[in-house]
């Protein structure tokens, strides 16, 4: 059973828990040749790192990444390339009172329940920090991608934080880095702020959040049309993100209140190949990418980890309180991003490998 590794032929499998020393990826089908020096990575890992301001938790992680093998002499060779991430800040005392009390919201109960046994030191493999791995995974294949694809951009940014959604016709990729919210909208960003400061200071809650990725720049037939569908992989991917419950791609649920006259993404003969339209289907058609920008939305359930009480049971089964003190994210959308980011790097490097392994590049002639 592989249940802990991820992706057809670039694939990597993580390791690690919360409190344990240490975690990381072992990545794994890494085309050879491909430059690869830890800042590279470390670029994504800063972006995801813990503590980095009051709106993210506070638990103060370097989440420095170090190589351990697969890279000579700044170049992958093409073996298993092993990713370590060293836990410095554990607070294991934080989670001693709930040693037999299962969280609400949290995987304690079902870990209990199917396994009998956990670590719940910070929720042990359950934890989020394993993100923090995928991330590092993700580093590498945007390295990869750089090499076959170069002109494929990632980027992801938060839509929506509780109600408060941005307006997509303000949506500004050059805003996303310069606020605390990976949010494109300037202005959301700042009233995002202070309800965040509101909701997590006078009203001990959290929000959930809406994250949409999006990969521009793939070429046209990347994918698969069955069952390693471009969008199934991407689905799969974003869903095994911690906390997220619903994924979309393109126009997404909200295809199904169309007609088939505005779903219809026109096609138009350009200088350069076929142009479109409109871009509901988020760039894929039969599982295959069309060339236009692939954009995939996620959401993610506010924290669970609350200051307010909520009630749950003990493992004897008797009724308590829950109170989570410890360290939390108010809304874990905003160190969401980066994940999403990373993930969909995973999967666009995957496909852009199968694609060259089944067809070599070859493409049907338009024009
Ligand atoms: C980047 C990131 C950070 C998270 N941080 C927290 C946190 O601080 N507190 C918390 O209760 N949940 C946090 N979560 C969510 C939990 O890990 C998750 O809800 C829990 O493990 C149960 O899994 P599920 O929600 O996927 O069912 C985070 C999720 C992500 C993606």
């Amino acid at each position: 059973m592989s249940i802990n590794s991820f992706g057809h032929l670039f694939r990597f499998t993580t390791w690690g828990e919360s409190h344990g020393p240490a975690l990381g990826a072992t990545v794994d089908g890494c085309p050879p040749g491909v430059r690869l020096e830890p800042a590279m990575i470390q670029q994504w890992m800063d972006k995801r790192r813990p503590g980095l301001n009051k709106n993210t938790t506070q638990r103060n992680e370097p989440d420095t990444v170090n190589i351990l093998s697969g890279v000579y002499e700044g170049k992958t060779t093409g073996t298993p390339i092993q990713l370590m991430i060293e836990n410095t800040d554990q607070r294991s005392k934080d989670y001693g009172d709930i040693l037999n009390t299962f969280r609400p919201g949290h995987a304690d109960i079902t870990y209990h329940q199917k396994y009998g046994l956990r670590d719940p030191r910070g929720g042990g493999r359950s934890s989020a920090r394993e993100t923090a791995s995928r991330v590092a995974a993700g580093g590498v294949a945007r390295e990869a991608i750089k090499a076959i694809a170069a002109n494929v951009q990632i980027k992801g940014y938060m839509t929506q934080m509780g109600t408060k959604k941005i307006d997509p016709a303000k949506v500004d990729w050059d805003q996303i880095d310069q606020n605390d919210f990976f949010c494109p909208d300037a202005e959301a960003a700042a009233e995002w702020n202070d309800y965040l400061a509101w909701l997590r200071k006078d009203d001990h809650n959290s929000v959930g959040a809406i994250i949409e990725v999006v990969a521009r720049g793939v070429p046209a037939g990347i994918g698969a049309p069955v069952y390693a569908k471009l969008d199934t992989d991407l689905s799969a991917a974003m869903m095994s993100i911690n906390a997220v419950k619903g994924v979309e791609i393109g126009e997404g649920m909200a295809a199904a209140a169309l007609t088939g006259r505005d779903n219809a993404d026109e096609i138009f003969m350009g200088s350069d190949g076929p142009e479109y339209s409109s871009n509901h289907a988020g760039g894929i058609l039969g599982g295959i990418s069309t060339g236009q920008d692939i954009v995939v939305r996620f959401a993610v359930k506010p924290t669970s980890s609350i200051l307010s009480p909520r009630k749950s049971i003990r493992m004897d089964g008797s009724p308590t309180e829950v109170v989570t003190k410890g360290r939390h994210d108010p809304c874990v959308g905003i160190r969401a991003v980066p994940v999403g980011e990373a993930m969909m790097a995973c999967v666009i490097l995957d496909h852009l490998l199968l694609d060259r392994g089944q067809t070599g590049g070859v493409r049907g002639s338009i024009g």
